[in-house]
């Protein structure tokens, strides 16, 4: 027997006084921050396919990895960078503000996943005179040896790590170890809504970095009033002879050193003096323009891509270059679908010109900094970026914040390395106009600290965060999902006051934004013109980032091959939120949602109308710098056979801010009649870096497409209502006796109307109004109603010789309230006209979703035809990108496949709808009224309603089609306001009157 030394701990692994899981400290044994840039020296990408072994704690993973000699010939084999969970190892976990595992700060579950990483390489003799190791991203916990010789710790997933391998590095047969655990004391950090992705998800690198090279710069380029550009740079080391050249600018010349700064580290920098470069074109996100900046020693030369620019705050505004911005923002997670958190560059690439080409000038890098190349595109694209620090701790909140990081001594030291981590690897991007300290962590003094660091560190930029509202220590008031009223309130500098007077006349005088708002899940967001209003009224309000950019769907296949994209709880977690995940304006595979396109609209750069009698066109510029160059304008004139006329136009060139009023051709004015609908749009004049000549920007419409409404004349003898074989025939109809619907029209199947008050709960449906903390969930209170199981019951059916009126009682299971409905049939033997008189009685709620009438068609009438709004969607408050106009398309295009099934597709602003079996020609039915919404679908409601994901949508061979009289808007209460009064249906009595035909 042998005896234990008294106090060893039993449990312990030969690995956890080496990985110090539960060390609420930062990394260890890592070289200082620095920026992210081209040094001029070698570099060498350890990207490949590694050895790989997943263990599923840490007393299961194998011991002795580290070794050199280790065997690793049965492991797996991975691609590095990944999020190990998309190669089979493990599955992803989905939660937005709870944590997984127990709230005991700092310790760690014992089922705490680990991927053990071994990497051999050949380095080559340029490494030999000075390397360094770099890892941009590594989720959660890295413990990193190379040679057998133990480098250190990395904490802070998405920020970049370096450790000193110079005398360990060679140039042949190096083996790198990584042992990654995916949870540690940092994961209390890292609480962001995002699936939680273990890994090495950004890239490995070697860098050669001898002796005499320098390792860090820090480019000053400001923007003066008068024009020109000035340079301050620092340089770490502050080597001798560094020539500083712009060519653009004919800059050249040796940096003196006005002076050294010395770093906590013992590291020494070089502060230049300022220079004045001459008259320079400055940087915005609407003309980005770069210089090309090159540090040169004899062995190296350092290139970075300088924007000038200056970002100040003045009269409660955010300026650039002295003008005031407005941010038409999103806020970006990284996500790919297959890939999880490890993007390819070409998705960012696309990601971002497609922000452009939707009108978005900013970004939020909720909650994180982006992978170091997202801020090469937004500088070379345009873009203003908030840059946030990798930090979250919202699981505090519940137990109203107790040992919030935030707050608490011990993670003092890991926040600041965060934010150094953040501002230092970032530092040189002109994008970048404010740090954020983070998202949604409470208050604190580590936050105070975090600030207070960054503005020394670099204090011309903005320092923002939203969790504390009396804002002490940030120079922006930002908030999130605030409503319209609070939001107009603050835009007048109205809001409620703080309690601490000076506090409140900081806060005062600060600009605001709401770094979310409008969340994008499902249907929605509803709500957006309201907002924008407010931005373009009130000078302190700088805009806003919608929540948010991309959905995090995780591609899944049905066992018969057919995709989907899955989301929380479908990968088995015992904890998890749903489909919460999955609320952006464009899918996980980048296809832009209606939200998108409705946002395009609403932030366009350009105020367009014309007058009503097509003589002339108001421009408002709202660009904050560019005037109207480079923009073509032109012109379109529909009617129902489709375009008519069109051309060019020519717009006299309007500056940034200036309106003026243009005077239309009369090739323009003489095309005015009925049923015209005149578009005018601007476009792109030239290829741009991110969208092709001809690209819309803005456009304007006059004109109503209403199609005229036919007159049914009953005359004696048109057509008697007569009943045989059991059906009553009248004119072109048949009708059942049993529920009084009609059950063919033209000798088509046509079952209907049958009132229909529901619709399969949208996500904002199933949200909580925000304004009124305390309400029920919208979609709770028309279950309640019974609206999903309304029911009819044939009162009556007379014919007094010429009207057949058919009446209806609609009730639900279980209650009292009920609907009824007056069918009135009249008919000229070759149309048929229906008006319905609807009245409730007492003792519905507050709203219904939808007040329409369902038909059913045989599933070939597939094709749809009408006058309308259109292409897209359009809710009472959404479909701002829907023009007027006659449009087609099919059944299947009508669909919006939100990838948790919901109310969707409604065409709206509807005088005509043609159904018809092929899309040109075929049997047809026609349906005609003032002024309605349509939807079609190939499956049921009830389908639609119960349907969790896209394979669970399955046809029926019935064109299901709904004739909507009202409709209820969709807010966005899924997370924040819901449905704005002005949008809301309350019940009610209507009458409505459609021909078929
Ligand atoms: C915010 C949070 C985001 C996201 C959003 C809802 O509170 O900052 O990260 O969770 O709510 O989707």
């Amino acid at each position: 027997m042998n005896l234990l030394p008294s106090n060893t701990n039993l449990a312990a692994s030969p690995y956890d006084s080496i990985m110090e899981l539960t060390n609420p400290g930062p990394g260890t044994g890592g070289l200082r921050p620095r920026a992210h840039m081209d040094h001029g020296l070698p570099v060498l990408s350890l990207n490949g396919n590694w050895r790989f072994n997943y263990s599923q704690s840490l007393a299961a993973a194998p011991v002795g990895i580290e070794a050199e000699t280790f065997d690793d010939g049965a492991w797996d084999t991975l691609p590095v960078p990944s999020s190990w969970n998309f190669h089979g190892h493990g599955a992803p976990a989905y939660t937005n503000v709870q944590f997984p595992f127990p709230l005991d700060p700092p310790h760690v579950p014992d089922a705490n996943p680990v991927g053990d990483h071994r990497c051999l390489f050949d380095a080559g003799q340029e490494f030999l005179q000075g390397a360094v190791l770099r890892f941009d991203g590594l989720d959660n916990a890295g413990t990193v040896w190379l040679n057998g010789q133990l480098l250190g710790t990395t904490r802070g997933s998405k920020l970049s790590h370096e450790f000193e391998v110079t005398g360990i590095v060679r140039a042949v047969a190096n083996v790198l170890v990584v042992r990654v655990a995916q949870f540690s004391a940092s994961s209390f950090l890292e609480d962001q809504d995002a699936w939680w992705l273990p890994g090495i998800f950004r890239d490995v690198s070697l860098l050669a970095q001898p002796q005499a090279s320098f390792r860090d710069v820090f480019v000053h380029a400001g923007y003066t009033a008068g024009g020109s550009g000035t340079l301050r740079v620092e340089i770490d080391p502050p080597l001798p002879d560094v020539v500083a050249t712009i060519v653009g600018l004919g800059f050249s010349g040796v940096l003196e050193f006005a002076g050294t700064d010395h770093d906590e580290q013992g590291g020494e920098t070089g502060v230049s003096a300022t220079f004045d470069v001459g008259q320079v074109e400055p940087w915005s996100a609407e003309s980005p323009i770069l210089y090309e900046l090159t540090l040169s020693t004899p062995l190296q030369t350092v290139r970075l891509l300088v924007g000038f620019r200056t970002i100040t705050v003045e009269d409660a505004q955010i300026k650039l270059n002295g003008t005031p911005l407005l941010f038409r923002g999103v806020n970006r997670h990284e996500h790919n679908p297959d890939l999880g958190r490890a993007v390819p560059r070409e998705q960012m690439r696309r990601e971002l010109r497609l922000m452009k080409a939707h009108n978005i000038n900013a970004i939020r890098t909720s909650h994180y900094p982006p992978h170091p190349v997202l801020l090469d595109l937004a500088d070379e694209l345009g873009f203003y970026v908030i840059d946030e620090c990798d930090y979250e701790t919202h699981g505090f909140e519940d137990g109203d914040w107790a040992g919030n990081p935030s707050q608490e001594p011990q993670y003092r030291e890991a926040l600041l390395d965060r934010m150094a981590r953040t501002v230092e690897r970032d530092k040189n991007h002109p994008s970048v106009i404010m740090w954020s300290l983070g998202n949604e962590a409470g208050k604190g003094e580590n936050l105070r600290a975090m600030a207070q660091w960054t503005k020394e560190r670099d204090p011309e930029r903005l320092v923002h965060y939203e969790g504390d509202w009396a804002c002490p220590y940030v120079d922006v008031y930002s908030r999130m999902y605030a409503t319209p009223a609070e939001v107009e309130l603050i835009g007048r500098q109205e809001e409620v006051p703080l309690p601490d007077p000076a506090q409140d006349e900081h806060r005062r005088n600060l600009p605001f934004i709401l770094c979310e708002y409008v969340h994008a899940m499902g249907n929605g967001p509803g709500g957006l013109q309201e907002y924008q209003d407010l931005f373009d009224a009130h000078p302190r309000l700088q805009g806003g980032f919608v929540w948010e950019w991309i959905e995090h769907g995780i591609r899944q296949h049905t066992p018969d091959g057919e995709a989907f994209f899955a989301y929380g709880g479908d990968f088995g977690e015992q904890v998890h939120d749903g489909n919460f995940v999955i609320d952006g304006m464009v899918s996980a595979d980048l296809e832009p949602r209606p939200g998108l396109l409705d946002y395009k609209k609403v932030v366009e750069p350009l105020g367009l109308a014309v007058s009503a009698d097509w003589r002339e066109l108001a421009v408002h510029n709202k660009y904050d710098f560019l005037d109207t160059a480079h923009l073509a304008w032109t012109w379109t004139v529909a009617g129902p056979e489709g375009k008519m006329a069109g051309g060019t136009l020519e717009v006299p060139v309007t500056a940034a801010g200036a309106r003026a009023v243009v005077e239309l051709s009369a090739e323009i004015t003489r095309e005015l009649a009925p049923e015209r609908v005149l578009t005018i749009s601007a476009v792109l004049a030239h290829e741009s870096p991110w969208a092709p000549a001809g690209h819309e920007i803005a456009w304007t419409q006059q004109g109503i497409p209403a199609a005229p409404q036919p007159q049914v004349h009953t005359t004696s003898g048109a057509a008697g209502a007569v009943v045989e074989d059991g059906e009553l025939h009248f004119g072109p109809a048949t009708f059942s006796l049993s529920t009084g619907e009609l059950s063919t029209f033209k000798s088509v199947p046509v079952n209907g109307p049958r009132l229909t008050l529901w619709r399969a709960p949208t996500d904002n449906d199933n949200g909580k109004d925000h304004a009124l903390p305390g309400s029920p969930r919208t979609a709770d209170t028309w279950v309640a109603a019974g609206l999903p199981l309304l029911q009819g019951r044939l009162q009556s059916m007379t014919y007094d010789g010429g009207e057949l009126a058919v009446r209806v009682r609609y009730g639900v299971p279980v209650a009292r309230q009920h609907v009824d409905v007056e069918y009135a049939w009249r008919t000229d033997g070759t149309l048929l006209e229906l008006s319905a008189h609807l009245t409730p009685s007492e003792g519905w709620g507050q709203t219904w979703p939808r007040l329409g009438f369902d038909f059913e068609l045989p599933g070939e009438f597939s094709q749809a035809a009408w006058t309308g709004h259109g292409p897209g969607q359009k809710y009472p408050d959404t479909g701002m990108a829907a023009q007027r106009g006659w449009f087609s398309a099919s059944m299947e295009e009508l669909q919006v496949p939100y990838v948790r099934p919901q109310e969707n597709g409604a065409r709206a602003g509807v005088s005509k709808l043609v159904l018809s079996t092929k899309p040109a020609g075929g049997q047809s039915v026609t349906f005609q009224s003032e002024d309605f919404a349509f939807t079609l679908q190939p499956y049921s409601r009830q389908v639609l309603t119960n349907a969790n994901h896209t394979p669970d949508l399955v046809a029926d061979g019935i064109s299901h089609l709904t004739l909507d009289a009202a409709v209820q808007g969709i807010g966005t209460a899924s997370c924040g306001p819901g449905v704005l009064p002005a949008y809301q249906l309350a019940p009610g009595p209507l009458s409505s009157t459609v021909v078929l035909g």
